[in-house]
């Protein structure tokens, strides 16, 4: 429990280096007070460009990747029925994402977590990712909708997720639910923008 404990803490810790505000300093920007007021990487896109927005996808992979290994390296497994979860993993990357999304250096002021969830989504199953990065791109492109693709591929997360074949337990079904409450929480004001048909599409 101890070490599961940690491994939540220190992917809090990582998380809340939210990189859209760090680099909104830097370009001399309040990343939260323009454009979506999202401090993540559509929303820095948006407001401070291609270069920025490089800075923030990488700075956030990185995040989430480290907050991944440590969670591993902690090793704490758990099994239910035949699956086996590494629940120091599972608290690490959940951590991580609320740390985005509510990071403690910043106010509590973050982005959406779709980004740092996906990345952590690639250290827990790969596959799984590669097929909801897929359906995301693919929602994005017809409909330049960056929002909707998120939402979309979220809640077909959270389906695919049960589905036996990829062989995962209990305490990822409470993390896939955990996940997609959170990102579609923070999606609420998009959610009433794509409902009222004023949602920003993306435009290059
Ligand atoms: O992952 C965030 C994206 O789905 C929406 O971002 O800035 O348009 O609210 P934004």
């Amino acid at each position: 429990v101890l070490k599961t404990l940690a491994a939540l803490g220190l992917g809090y810790l990582l998380g809340s280096l939210n990189t859209a505000v760090i680099v909104g300093k830097i370009y001399g920007k309040d990343i939260s007070s323009h454009g979506s007021k999202s401090a993540g990487l559509t929303n820095t896109l948006r407001v401070l460009g291609k270069s920025a927005a490089a800075f923030v996808l990488a700075g956030d992979i990185l995040k989430g990747v480290i907050a991944c290994l440590i969670g591993l390296r902690l090793g704490v497994y758990v099994y239910s029925g035949e699956a086996r979860d590494c629940i120091s993993l599972l608290a690490a990357g959940a951590g991580a994402v609320l740390g985005h999304n509510w990071p403690v250096y910043f106010g509590f002021k973050g982005g959406k977590g779709a980004l740092t969830a996906v990345t952590v989504l690639f250290m827990l199953d790969w596959v799984m990712a590669l097929i909801c990065l897929g359906l995301f791109v693919m929602i994005v492109a017809s409909t330049r909708y960056v929002s909707l693709g998120t939402i979309g591929a979220t809640i077909f997360f959270l389906i695919i997720s049960f589905i036996p074949v990829f062989g995962h337990g209990l305490y990822f079904h409470i993390f896939a639910c955990l996940m997609a409450l959170i990102i579609i929480f923070k999606h609420r004001s998009n959610i009433r923008r794509l409902l009222s048909g004023t949602e920003n599409k993306l435009a290059f």
